[in-house]
């Protein structure tokens, strides 16, 4: 399938697709694999990509994909998949919603490109609009639309710094904000995501995640040892820690560190880059606390694959001039178009079909753990959850084991399995899915895989 032509040029031919209608590949609920994984058409892909791309790129595993539909993948083999990572939480509404992709060719047909920050794209407010009516903020949001995830955590830095006219940054251990140098520097899940990339930016203090002496430790280490709090402009968190291993915080430590931000005149920031959109059951994970942020961030689900994030901030902290910050992409209106068709569907049903299914496939796990004893501990809101292991070799054994058998989920933190499928997943596939997972873990331990 890969191969050079007679100029040397490396060719990629085009994959083998099954003659399954969309509607026929969203209703099924069963894998079917045709070819051993990966098959010949996948390794020949990846032979051909190992050749030209960065070999920084993660790669979890060879899972080459060539077309989906709803919670439903298709390889470049014709293998289907059922896919319970959603292109790591993003494709929220599953592959290829016909109510998105009719709103991206809509507006193909009108306007690609014309940057929201030196003109004035209707669809960009339009977005901005529907965020600020979506967002749990009193007295009005404005927001700053970004290409990714780390864009938005990089201006909420910005903003927050130059709001309050303080330098430094509280984050916590075990967090993920991205992989860009402002991000990078709050991101603390791994050493691996800074190693030989220092120094990283100044300013940034790291706190214990979800312990109940947090606000303690803030103010009797950070605020006397390190920096007073009137030199904090702000402290940035995930209400659930996700790439760290889907960790919950206890009910009440949101809401901690909501007051000291209140006592000291903090911004506190939410990412919900992960988290929002629908995933946990409402449309951000940090209604459930009853905390209200003073910037909110989001990506990934907001656009349903189509690149976006957006930096939400309550109206009275955009105090930054004209010029203070832009970006020419950000907010393309493809990506608007795609995120105002996904947070309607949302609020339409998806955030409850993920309330529903997710409690369904929390008790089944729950009700697994308790026959496997490889798994030490089940978490979850919506379909946000994670497995825990006894070690990281058992999680990645499960991780590989699982595609093998036609089911994606991801590693996150040392020894979790994520599973954050897409919101439209429903009990039978749901069901499947945990079938799968049960006969995986039962291979896993028969193999007697070591820690
Ligand atoms: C909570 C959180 N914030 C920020 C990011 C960075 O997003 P992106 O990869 O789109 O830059 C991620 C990505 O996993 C994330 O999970």
């Amino acid at each position: 399938m890969s191969d050079c032509d007679s100029a040397g040029m490396l060719v990629i031919g085009q994959p083998t697709l099954s003659a399954h209608s969309y509607e026929d590949l969203a209703a099924m609920t069963t894998p079917q694999l045709l070819t051993k994984v990966p098959g010949p058409q996948a390794l020949a892909i990846i032979n051909a990509d190992h050749r030209v791309t960065s070999p920084s790129l993660p790669r979890a595993y060879p899972f080459v994909p060539a077309r989906g539909a709803g919670a439903m993948l298709e390889d470049v083999d014709a293998n289907v998949f059922l896919d319970l990572n959603a292109g790591i939480a993003v494709c929220a509404t599953g592959h290829c919603h016909p109510k998105v992709v009719a709103a991206i060719r809509e507006q193909a047909g009108k306007l690609l490109h014309y940057s929201a920050s030196d003109f004035y794209l209707p669809i960009y407010a339009e977005t901005c609009a529907v965020l600020d009516q979506i967002v749990p903020m009193q007295g009005g949001a404005r927001s700053f639309l970004t290409n990714s995830g780390t864009e938005a955590v990089e201006a909420a830095i910005k903003l927050a710094r130059h709001h309050t006219g303080r330098q430094n940054v509280i984050a916590f251990l075990g967090a993920f904000h991205g992989r860009s140098y402002g991000s990078m520097s709050l991101t603390a899940s791994s050493a691996g995501y800074r190693e030989g990339f220092g120094p990283l930016l100044p300013g940034v203090l790291h706190a214990p995640y979800g312990v109940d002496d947090t606000d303690d430790y803030i103010e009797r280490t950070i605020f006397k040892r390190l920096a007073k709090p009137t030199e904090v402009a702000a402290v940035i968190v995930e209400p659930i820690q996700g790439e760290g291993g889907m960790v919950f915080p206890p009910p009440d430590w949101l809401a901690g560190l909501r007051q000291l931000c209140d006592t000291h005149g903090i911004v506190l920031v939410i990412d919900e880059v992960q988290s929002g959109m629908g995933r946990t059951g409402a449309m951000w994970a940090i209604e459930q606390s009853g905390v209200e942020p003073d910037i909110l961030l989001s990506g990934k689900g907001i656009a349903s694959g189509m690149p976006l994030g957006a930096m939400i901030a309550r109206d009275e902290l955009m105090t930054w001039p004209t010029g203070a910050h832009g970006s020419t992409y950000g907010g393309n209106p493809l990506s608007c178009a795609a995120a105002l068709a996904t947070i309607q569907l949302v609020r339409d049903g998806l955030a409850d079909n993920a309330a529903k299914v997710g409690e369904f496939m929390v008790t089944s796990l729950r009700e697994l753990a308790d026959r496997q004893p490889l798994i030490r501990d089940v978490r979850g809101r919506g379909l946000m959850i994670g497995v825990e292991f006894e070690s990281s070799a058992i999680a990645d054994a499960v991780q590989l084991v699982c595609f093998r058998r036609g089911e994606l989920v991801l590693r996150a933190g040392d020894s979790t399995i994520r599973i954050s499928p897409p919101l439209v997943i429903n009990s039978e596939q749901a069901a499947v899915g945990i079938g799968i997972f049960e006969d995986v873990c039962r291979d896993v331990a028969n193999r007697q895989f070591e820690g």
